[in-house]
């Protein structure tokens, strides 16, 4: 009898050394987190442990900055996401989410024999202009596009994602000390913080520390590699379509906006003391509700509306960030835009650009370059002009006016922002590399016109592997998009160069030189003919020099 009950251990034991390694309850600092793991595949499964909903802050508070979770006592089970920050819905007439918001998530690769340990992390910091959005993303079902399984799994990493504050509650400042801003971004350096001090435990390797974003993301990834907070924290970093040079990265007049939402809730507005200290004790419910992002009938464009973003504090960010660079010295970076990120703005100034039976004439592209170039009046506007109209001839067909349109706005607030952002990382790098990119895979969307590139945005389904995981909503060319994608970004990740790691890529990825402007375009069909040199210079070089250096208006 007792030999077969040792057998039959024996035989369970092996059994599970069949299976894979898995963490287990692993220690952090503030208590024991139980994740789950789990099985993908059957004839050559992988496995992954899951956390999620790790709480590394405190419930926040308005106006306030993040406070550290003292921790819990027992076994937290971390197995389903926590609510996003408190933010508005998207018709902007109510809110969703909590004050109580500052979890993380993490996805740990593991082979069959033993638990990995010392791998490379990638922390994403989610986009949404400083607005909305949340750690796991939006979800159909329980779909979410900021699932790190398949970058985990495919690229070797560990995976990291949380909340952090939007909106008013994250980013109101009256631009002094009474309420100073950033409280997003302090959320953001919490989490990072976090990561370095607890990841050894989950197997990830502290001084492998990679952020990547999007959009807001992509510019809260640059402003946290240009803050001295973070210096030694962050080993490399990825800004996809958002830098901290972008126009509407910084707000340059928070004291107006923080004015207006203050009068709308019944809070006064000529001190700014007071102005905070009766936000402190409203209602943050109302205080979300009580800013909307006016979408039709704009005086300006999209751009000029973004009220809420980081500011100029003298503290996270000390000064103007392109005299900041210094401080990613030792940060490799890598940035890039969509060939058509600017789309979705334009589409918002000019819904004419979507409609192929209206017509758009030259009047109109005029009217959005002089909103564009409002900061310099019309010595502004006459060279933009001519400069975007130069290529039209005396009679332009519709479909290249409209493109132009296009082709402004992604210039405008996004494409020279990043190159301008990669050419001070460059020249400020000490022991850091520089990687630039253009995403030019055309958008799937039906109801896109036919000459549409990249929108904002389309290249996060790739890079979170979608593709793969819904095998018949996309084509074979888009999970070669997707393999590419995650394979020089975890590269990247593993070793700072994209090109060498443990994922094979199509072609070899040249560094970035202010010189010779090297960048890959990543697309369907990527060869050793996708590295190309100086992207749109002619058009970076207005935007960056001529322009800026006119007197302002
Ligand atoms: C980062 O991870 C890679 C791959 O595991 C490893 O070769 C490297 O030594 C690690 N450390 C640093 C600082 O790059
Ligand atoms: C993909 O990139 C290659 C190399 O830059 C380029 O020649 C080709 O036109 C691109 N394809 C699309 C569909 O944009």
């Amino acid at each position: 009898m007792a030999r077969r009950v040792t057998l039959a251990l024996a035989f369970t034991c092996l059994l599970a050394a069949a299976h894979a390694a898995t963490l287990g309850v692993v220690h952090t600092e503030g208590g024991f987190v139980e994740g789950v793991s789990k099985k993908i595949g059957t004839l050559s499964p992988q496995y992954l442990d899951i956390f999620k909903g790790i709480p590394f802050g405190l419930p926040t508070k308005v106006l306030e900055k993040p406070e550290k979770h003292p921790g819990w006592s027992g076994t937290l089970k971390a197995t389903d996401y926590k609510p996003r920050c408190m933010q508005a819905t998207l018709p902007q007439t109510d809110v969703r989410g909590e004050m109580d918001c500052l979890y993380l998530n993490v996805w740990v690769p593991q082979s069959r024999s033993e638990v990995s340990t010392k791998l490379p992390v990638m922390v994403w910091i989610y986009g949404g202009g400083f607005l909305l959005g949340g750690g796991q993303g939006a979800n159909f079902g329980d779909n979410y596009l900021y699932d790190g399984e398949e970058i985990a799994l495919r690229g070797k990493v560990i995976v990291v994602t949380f909340n952090y504050r939007v909106g008013p509650l994250g980013f109101l400042s009256t631009g002094d000390a009474n309420a100073p801003g950033n409280y997003g971004l302090w959320d953001q350096h919490l989490a990072i913080a976090w990561v370095k001090r607890n990841i050894a435990a989950f197997g990830g390797d502290p001084s492998n520390i990679t952020l990547f974003g999007e959009s807001a993301g992509g510019a809260s990834v640059s402003l946290q590699t240009l803050t001295p907070y973070n210096v030694g924290l962050i080993k490399r970093a990825i800004s996809q379509s958002g830098v901290g040079l972008c126009p509407w990265a910084i707000q340059q007049e928070p004291l107006k906006w923080a004015k207006q939402l203050a009068s709308r809730v019944g809070c006064p507005v000529d001190d700014t003391a007071a102005l905070a200290n009766c936000l402190r004790g409203t209602d943050p419910r109302a205080i979300t509700v009580a800013y909307k992002l006016e979408l039709g009938n704009l005086q300006y464009p999209l751009v000029y509306y973004l009220a809420y973003a980081p500011v100029i504090d003298g503290d996270f960010l000390p000064d103007e960030p392109r005299n900041l660079f210094s401080n990613a010295a030792d940060v490799d970076y890598l940035a890039g835009v969509n060939d058509m990120d600017g789309h979705l703005f334009a589409g918002v100034d000019l819904p004419v650009i979507n409609e192929p039976l209206q017509k758009i004439s030259a009047d109109t592209v005029q009217q959005l370059v002089q909103g564009l170039t409002l900061p310099k009046g019309s010595g502004g506007l006459t060279i933009a002009y001519d400069l975007y109209t130069a290529n039209w001839g005396p009679s332009p067909s519709q479909e290249l006016m409209k493109k132009t349109v296009v082709d402004i706005e992604t210039d405008y607030i996004f494409l020279v922002p990043t190159q301008e952002a990669l050419a001070y990382h460059s020249q400020n790098a000490k022991s850091a590399r520089t990687y630039s990119y253009l995403f030019s895979h055309p958008s799937r969307m039906p109801i896109y016109p036919s000459w549409a590139g990249a929108d904002h945005a389309e290249d996060l389904q790739y890079l979170f592997g979608k593709p793969f995981r819904n095998q018949l909503a996309y084509r074979p060319q888009d999970r070669d998009v997707a393999a590419a994608m995650i394979a020089y970004w975890t590269n990247f990740a593993a070793t700072g160069d994209p090109t060498n790691g443990p994922s094979k890529v199509p072609t070899p990825w040249l560094s970035y030189t202010t010189h010779y402007g090297m960048y890959l375009e990543i697309n369907n069909s990527i060869s050793y003919q996708s590295m190309k040199q100086s992207l749109r210079s002619p058009y970076v070089r207005f935007w960056a020099q001529t322009y800026r250096n006119l007197p302002s208006a």
